[in-house]
C-alpha cells in the first residue's frame, strides 16, 4: 500500500482511525437522548426509579445534573459510562444490588455534591473510594446489611463533606482517623450498627462524647457488646473506656501523681516557712516599734501630744 511507505502520512491515518473508532465506541454514551425506561426533563434531571433495570442505563443527555436510579437491581456502576457525566451534581443509587465501589468508579465526578448508596449490598468501603469527589457534601450509605468495614482513609479527600450517614449497616468499629480531618463535617449518623464498645472503639466513643453536637441521634447509637456495656450509648462509655484501656500507663500515672504530691507538699512547706519568717519579722518589727515608742514617750513625756494638738489646731487657720 502507498501510505505504508510514508511514515508521516501513516500516523495521520492512524490518528483518524483512532478518532473514528473512539467516536463510534462512545457515541451511545454522548448522544443527547434519554435512556430507555427513564424520564428526562429539560432541567437535566434523569429519573429511572423502580424500572427493574439490571444494568446501568446509557444514552444520557450530555449535561445531566441529577441522576436517580433507585429501586432497581443494578449490580454495578460502570466507571466509563458514569464518568462521562462530568456535570453530575446529584446521584441516587439507593435500593439496588451494588456490591462493590472502587476509586475509579467516581473518577471524574468533580461536581458531585450528593451521593446515596443506601439499601445496597456493599461489604466494605476501601481506601479513597470517594477520593476524587472533592465537592461531595452529603454521603448516605445506610442499610447495607453486609457493610462491616470502612477503611480509615475512605473519606480522607472529601474535604467538603458535611453530612455522613452510615446508619443501619453491620459496623462493629470505626476508625475516626479520616473523619477528624474533615474540616466542615457537621453531622454524622451511626445508629443501628452492632457497635462493639471495646478498646478498639475507644476513640470513636470519646469523640462522640466530646463532639456531641455532630451527632443528631447520639442517643440511638448503642453498644451491642461487650456484655458489660451492651445497651448503653456510645457517648456514655467514652470516659470509661479511656480509663480501662490505658491501664498499661499506670506507671506514668503514679509518677505524675507522685510529682504532683511532691509539688503540693513542697509548696506547702515553703509557704509555711515563708509565713513563719514573715510572722517573726512582723513580731520583731512591732516589738521594736513599741520599744521605740516607749523610748519616745519616756524621753519627751506629754510634749508630743501637745505638739500634735497644735498641729491639728493650726489646720483650720490655713
Ligand atoms: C426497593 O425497590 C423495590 C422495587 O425494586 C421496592 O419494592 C422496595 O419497596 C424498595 N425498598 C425501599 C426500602 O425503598
Ligand atoms: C455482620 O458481621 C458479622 C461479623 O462481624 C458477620 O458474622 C455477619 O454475618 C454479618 N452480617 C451480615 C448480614 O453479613
Ligand atoms: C486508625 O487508622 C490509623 C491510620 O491507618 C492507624 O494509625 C491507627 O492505628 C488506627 N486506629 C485503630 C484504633 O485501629
Amino acid at each position: 500500500m502507498r501510505w505504508s511507505r510514508h511514515p508521516g502520512e501513516r500516523s495521520l491515518w492512524l490518528a483518524f482511525l483512532i478518532i473514528f473508532v473512539m467516536g463510534v465506541a462512545s457515541s451511545p454514551l454522548v448522544t443527547a437522548g434519554c435512556p430507555d425506561r427513564c424520564e428526562c426533563d429539560d432541567k437535566l434531571v434523569v429519573q429511572c426509579v423502580g424500572k427493574q433495570m439490571t444494568f446501568f442505563p446509557s444514552d444520557f443527555p450530555l449535561a445531566t445534573r441529577q441522576l436517580v436510579i433507585s429501586n432497581n437491581r443494578i449490580a454495578e456502576l460502570p466507571a466509563l459510562q458514569l464518568n462521562f457525566l462530568s456535570d453530575l451534581v446529584f446521584l441516587d443509587c439507593s435500593n439496588n444490588t451494588l456490591s462493590e465501589i472502587s476509586e475509579s468508579t467516581f473518577g471524574n465526578l468533580r461536581k458531585l455534591a450528593y451521593l446515596d448508596l443506601s439499601y445496597n449490598t456493599l461489604a466494605k468501603i476501601n481506601d479513597r473510594t470517594f477520593g476524587p469527589l472533592g465537592s461531595l457534601v452529603m454521603l448516605r450509605i445506610t442499610d447495607n446489611p453486609e457493610l462491616s468495614q470502612i477503611h480509615p482513609g475512605a473519606f480522607v479527600e472529601n474535604t467538603a463533606l458535611q453530612l455522613l450517614d452510615i446508619s443501619r449497616n453491620n459496623l462493629t468499629s470505626l476508625n475516626i482517623t479520616s473523619l477528624i480531618v474533615l474540616p466542615v463535617l457537621r453531622t454524622i449518623a451511626l445508629s443501628g450498627n452492632p457497635w462493639q464498645c471495646d478498646c478498639d472503639n475507644e476513640d470513636l466513643c470519646l469523640w462522640i462524647q466530646i463532639e456531641a453536637f455532630k451527632f443528631q441521634e447520639g442517643s440511638e447509637s448503642m453498644c451491642q457488646g461487650p456484655p458489660g456495656v451492651a445497651g448503653r450509648q456510645l457517648a456514655e462509655v467514652g470516659m470509661k473506656l479511656r480509663m480501662e484501656c490505658h491501664q498499661s500507663l499506670g506507671y506514668w500515672d503514679y509518677l505524675f501523681l507522685t510529682a504532683v504530691g511532691f509539688l503540693i507538699f513542697s509548696a506547702g512547706t515553703v509557704s509555711a516557712w515563708v509565713m513563719g519568717v514573715l510572722m517573726l519579722l512582723y513580731e520583731r518589727y512591732t516589738k521594736s516599734k513599741d520599744t521605740m515608742q516607749e523610748g519616745e514617750e519616756e524621753g519627751e513625756g506629754g510634749g508630743g501630744g501637745i505638739a500634735n494638738g497644735n498641729g491639728h489646731l493650726s489646720k483650720p487657720d490655713v
